[in-house]
Parts: C-alpha cells; sequence; structure tokens
C-alpha cells in the first residue's frame, strides 16, 4: 500500500533524527525547554524533553491524530529507542486543539485485509502497552477529543490532564466492532462497572467536566493555559521527587490491579524494601532536620 510505504519511510526518518541523545543533550544537562528533534516535516511523532519529562506529541493534525500503523511503530520506538533512565515522567499529547487522538486511522484500515487489522490490533499490545509498565509516571496530555483507540490510549496512562473542551468516548460498537485496545478491560477498572457499560454500550460522549466527575480524568486544566503547561506544573512533584521511591510507588500501584490484597500487602514491603537502602531516603531524612530541601541523586 502506498500510504503505509509513506508513513514507514516517515518513521524512519523519525527514527534516524531522534536517536536517543545523539546531539549530545541528556535530561540532566538540557536546558528547561530544550526540544530534542523537531520531526514536524518527517514522522508521526514529535519527541522533546523538558523539565524531566519525555513529551511525545502525535503529530497528525490532518487526521486529528489517528493512530496509523507508522504512529503505533513510532510509538514502539520511543520505548525501545528513546526513553533515557534520566527520564522522570513520559507526557503523551498531540497536536492542535480539535483533537488529542480520533482513535484508529480509519481510512488506512478501510484498505487492510482480516489478518492487516488484527496485526494491527496486536500492535497496541506490543508497540502502546509500554506505557502501563513503564519504570516511570505516564500521564495523558488530553488537547481535545479522545475518541476510540485514542481514548483507549488515554487510559494506559498513570494520569489524565485535559483541556476544557475536550471530550471522550468509545464509539466502536457504532462502528461495528468493540474497543479492543484494553477499553472493555481499563475502563470499568477507572471509572466502575456502571459507567463503562454505559459508554461502551451507548458509545457515549462526555464532556471534560463530565470526565472528571467519574474519575475518568484526574484534572481540568484553565481554559487560558495549554494542556501541556499545566501537565507540566502539575507533575512537578514527580519530576522533583525521589526517583526510586517514585517507581517503586507506581510498581505497587499498578500491583493493586492484578493481586488479592494479600499478595499486594506483600508486594508492597517488597517495594518499600528497595526504598529503604536508598541514600535518597536518608538525605530527606537530614533535610528535614536541616530545614531545608532534600536534594535526590536516584540512589
Ligand atoms: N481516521 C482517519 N481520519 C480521520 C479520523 C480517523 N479516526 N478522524 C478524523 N479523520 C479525518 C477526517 O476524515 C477529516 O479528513 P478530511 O479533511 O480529509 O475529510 C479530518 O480528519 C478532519 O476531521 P473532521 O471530522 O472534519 O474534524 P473535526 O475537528 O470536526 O472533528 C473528530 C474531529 C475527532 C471529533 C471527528 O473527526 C471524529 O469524530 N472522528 C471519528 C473518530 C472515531 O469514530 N474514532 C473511532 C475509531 S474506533
Amino acid at each position: 500500500m502506498q500510504g503505509s510505504d509513506h508513513g514507514k519511510n516517515r518513521e524512519n526518518a523519525w527514527q534516524a533524527a531522534a536517536a536517543p541523545h545523539s546531539n549530545g543533550v541528556s535530561s540532566d544537562s538540557a536546558p528547561a525547554s530544550r526540544r530534542v528533534h523537531d520531526p514536524s516535516s518527517e514522522g508521526p511523532l514529535g519527541l522533546s524533553r523538558r523539565d524531566g519529562a519525555l513529551i511525545v506529541t502525535i503529530e497528525r493534525e490532518e487526521r486529528r491524530n489517528a493512530l496509523s500503523q507508522a504512529t503505533l511503530e513510532a510509538f514502539g520506538a520511543v520505548f525501545r529507542h528513546h526513553l533515557s533512565p534520566d527520564d522522570r515522567a513520559v507526557i503523551i499529547t498531540a497536536s492542535g486543539a480539535r483533537a488529542f487522538c480520533a482513535g484508529a486511522d480509519l481510512k488506512e484500515r478501510r484498505d487492510m485485509s482480516l489478518d492487516e487489522v488484527r496485526a494491527q490490533l496486536m500492535r497496541y499490545r506490543t508497540d502502546l502497552a509500554w506505557l502501563s509498565t513503564c519504570p516511570v509516571p505516564t500521564i495523558a496530555a488530553i488537547n481535545g477529543a479522545a475518541l476510540g483507540g485514542g481514548l483507549e490510549l488515554a487510559l494506559l496512562c498513570d494520569l489524565r490532564v485535559a483541556a476544557p473542551h475536550a471530550s471522550f468516548a468509545l464509539p466502536e460498537t457504532s462502528l461495528g466492532i468493540i474497543p479492543a485496545a484494553g477499553g472493555t478491560q481499563y475502563l470499568p477498572r477507572i471509572v466502575g462497572a456502571a459507567k463503562a457499560r454505559e459508554m461502551i454500550l451507548l458509545g457515549s460522549r462526555v464532556s471534560a467536566a463530565e470526565a472528571l466527575r467519574i474519575g475518568l480524568i484526574h484534572r481540568v486544566c484553565d481554559a487560558a493555559v495549554a494542556v501541556l503547561e499545566d501537565a507540566l506544573g502539575w507533575i512537578a512533584p514527580i519530576t522533583r521527587g525521589a526517583p526510586i521511591a517514585q517507581k517503586a510507588a507506581l510498581r505497587a500501584l499498578r500491583a493493586a490491579d492484578r493481586l488479592d490484597i494479600d499478595g499486594g500487602l506483600e508486594f508492597e514491603r517488597a517495594c518499600y524494601e528497595e526504598c529503604l537502602a536508598s541514600e535518597d531516603r536518608v538525605e530527606a531524612l537530614n533535610a528535614f532536620a536541616e530545614k531545608r530541601e532534600p536534594l535526590f541523586r536516584g540512589r
């Protein structure tokens, strides 16, 4: 398919240009808002680092940031090649103000065989699902509509902040399919069984205010503030915090989704143990006694 080849070429260019630290810039030495790479004319994803966060921007505004094959592959490449041990958080956002992500690229899908559709669905697991197991917190900064696979992308993240005009829906049943990139599993865990049934069976669209009310998102930013700026300010305590403790807390929290209470409490103890041995724990106690801010080194 010509369109798919074109997408692959664009992604290859992006991968080559965005090799980690290829410009010698690490998170520690980078100025606060330095871009690692500006891919606006090259690939489906933009990659930059700011304030300790790796920022991944879907750059397909003309298709409302829909997830093409190349976009999914590029997400996989972020994890495999670009996530650095210095990154303290990963923010997923998108270009323009209309959509965070309109879900699967329905134009691309129209030309796909059944096997290609199946393979694409697997890509959500191989190339996107890392967001739910990423060693550092993942944040969706939702700049507009999050529909279908776009909402499922946001559900994979640990935290969700949205612009006030953002909207949310899983309309798959109106397209003859189901939300199978984790939607039927993650949504009930986040908003509860009743609301998930309503959203999936009716395909109903939820406003940002309603999403906040039902716990689908954590925060609605001020209309005058870009959602990415809001997200960066909001997660500052994470990027300033103690790295070992942040990672341990994240692992323990995620374990709560899959373990029973006894297993979960055991797991929590093991995670605490990792913090006990850290220099940062001692530094926090010293800083408290000396009435100063702690300087965490991730050791
Ligand atoms: N896949 C491919 N292209 C898409 C797309 C998708 N999921 N969603 C939107 N586009 C394209 C449109 O076809 C249109 O292309 P065109 O200019 O060549 O006609 C372009 O993006 C702009 O779309 P438009 O609907 O005019 O933008 P909007 O800002 O008024 O509305 C949405 C944005 C996201 C609300 C709307 O496009 C929409 O509802 N899209 C369908 C989302 C969906 O059902 N996803 C479920 C997937 S399972």
